[in-house]
């Protein structure tokens, strides 16, 4: 190799490559303010962050320490293809399933059997995915994997991921009725709603032997597939009436790709032990990450993060700082298929992590409960859900003394009214100022 005349070449070829990367790079934008309208401007802080709390009790779904518990009940060994896994499935979109039973608009749910290829040959395994609106043209996916490690032997996975299954089916169940709400109001607007919230299991994240690029995450890496394979076709039926809900307002907007409907993976992983410290993997989602920062502050300065009972506990920083690099997940084929990714991982992992003491000792109650807290925020306000929101929060213990007061003294004045004795104060409940 002779080098002075590749020296007299260069200046021209480096012109030329800068050139060429200029002009990929502004293509790549262009295609990407295409693909993905801007976001920041649509996410709307909640006035009242209070209400959070007041949505949906978390303890029937969270609290690890009552064995009724949706939580409890998956902290099974939960190897993909047993009959144990399949009963966690059913767990796990049962909620689902009764919400259109109850009157409301439902989710669609979707089981996706496929077969993986594993170093213990082929398994059966499912995904399943469950979309409030399947006729939107975009989607927030929020995801964690249900499936458990085969070994060692009886290894349950409580942070692992049981406690971030358990805290997606709280997000989804604590905003389902102000997500009807938004829909309808969406489609009486005839504007906004272009992005619906999907809830994703994943089946087979874990290794059967040691964790490799093929020895793992099998589950997202078929779906991924598929939905990159696939044309997104929206369902004919609009969930809330053709005359109003028309799939012509999203026309513009249809991605080809059925991966391309995501506009954020939001992944769970290694959740529910205390003090978790979750850095910010990705460059381009570390706005979201901001938010979610910022929800966990506003909630814990509205005293609305912890539960009830410990109410007085001090307040903790979950996301403080960055971390560009990332850990291998689930979210590594949709990543590679261009979707933006919030990883809500902690570095370190919990100290149980991928041992036999990663059961219910290792979850937090209190912990699990601020993660609730944290989604069902982000969420609403992701989505814009604030007008809605009001509307579904279930009344405060405050609200419901002081509603005690009010009809106490409209009995009171009923009372007089009637001219019977009345020189006793109202009895009962009153409103506190601290709560
Ligand atoms: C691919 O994804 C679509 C949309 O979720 C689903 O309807 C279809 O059944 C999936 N196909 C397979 C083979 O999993
Ligand atoms: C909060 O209540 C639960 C039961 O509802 C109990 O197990 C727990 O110990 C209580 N925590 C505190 C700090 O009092
Ligand atoms: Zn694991």
């Amino acid at each position: 190799m002779c080098a002075a005349p590749a020296a007299r070449r260069t200046p021209a070829l480096v012109r030329a490559l800068l050139l060429l990367a200029l002009a990929l790079a502004a293509l790549a934008a262009g295609v990407a303010a295409q693909r993905r309208p801007p976001l920041r401007a649509r996410f709307a802080p909640l006035g009242d962050v209070a209400l959070i709390p007041r949505l949906l009790d978390a303890a029937p779904l969270l609290d690890h320490r009552d064995s009724a518990s949706l939580l409890s009940r998956i902290l099974v060994p939960r190897v993909p293809g047993t009959a144990a896994s399949q009963r966690v499935a059913d767990a796990l979109l049962a909620p689902f399933e009764a919400s259109s039973k109850s009157g409301g608009l439902g989710w669609h749910i979707e089981r996706l059997p496929f077969v993986a290829q594993t170093p213990h040959g082929k398994q059966s395994m499912t995904n399943l995915v469950v979309t409030k609106n399947p006729a939107s043209p975009r989607r927030l996916t929020l995801a964690a994997h249900y499936d458990s490690k085969i070994m060692p032997k009886g290894f349950i996975g409580a942070t692992d991921s049981a406690a971030p299954c358990a805290i997606l089916v709280d997000t989804a169940m604590a905003l389902d009725r102000a997500l009807d709400a938004a829909e309808r109001r969406w489609a009486k607007e005839g504007s906004g709603g272009d992005v619906t919230l999907q809830i994703v299991f994943f089946d087979g994240e874990e290794a059967y032997e040691q964790w490799t690029h093929t020895d793992s995450i099998y589950g997202s890496k078929d779906l991924a597939q598929n939905w990159t394979r696939s044309a997104h076709s929206p369902p004919h039926a609009p969930l809330v009436g053709a005359a109003t809900l028309s799939t012509s307002r999203f026309s513009m907007l249809r991605p080809a790709r059925h991966i391309d409907t995501i506009e954020h993976l939001v992944l769970l992983d290694l959740l529910g032990a205390k003090s978790p410290q979750i850095p910010s993997y990705f460059h381009p989602t570390a706005w979201l990450h901001d938010k979610v920062r910022s929800a966990q502050r506003r909630l814990l300065d509205a005293k609305a993060f912890w539960p009830p009972n410990e109410s007085s506990r001090s307040g903790e920083d979950w996301f403080n700082g960055h971390s560009w690099g990332g850990i291998e997940d689930d979210h590594l084929p949709f990543l590679a298929g261009g979707v933006p990714v919030l990883h809500l991982i902690p570095s370190p992992f919990p100290r149980v992590w991928h041992t036999m003491g990663d059961d219910a000792s290792a979850l937090d109650y209190g912990t699990d409960y601020g993660w609730a807290m944290i989604m069902r925020l982000f969420v609403a306000e992701y989505l814009g859900l604030g007008p809605d929101l009001a509307a579904t929060a279930q009344p405060s213990v405050r609200d419901a003394a002081e509603q005690a007061r009010r009809a106490q003294e409209a009995q009171r004045e009923e009372q007089i009214r009637a001219g019977a004795a009345i020189d006793v104060e109202p009895q009962g409940p009153r409103p506190r100022d601290e709560l």
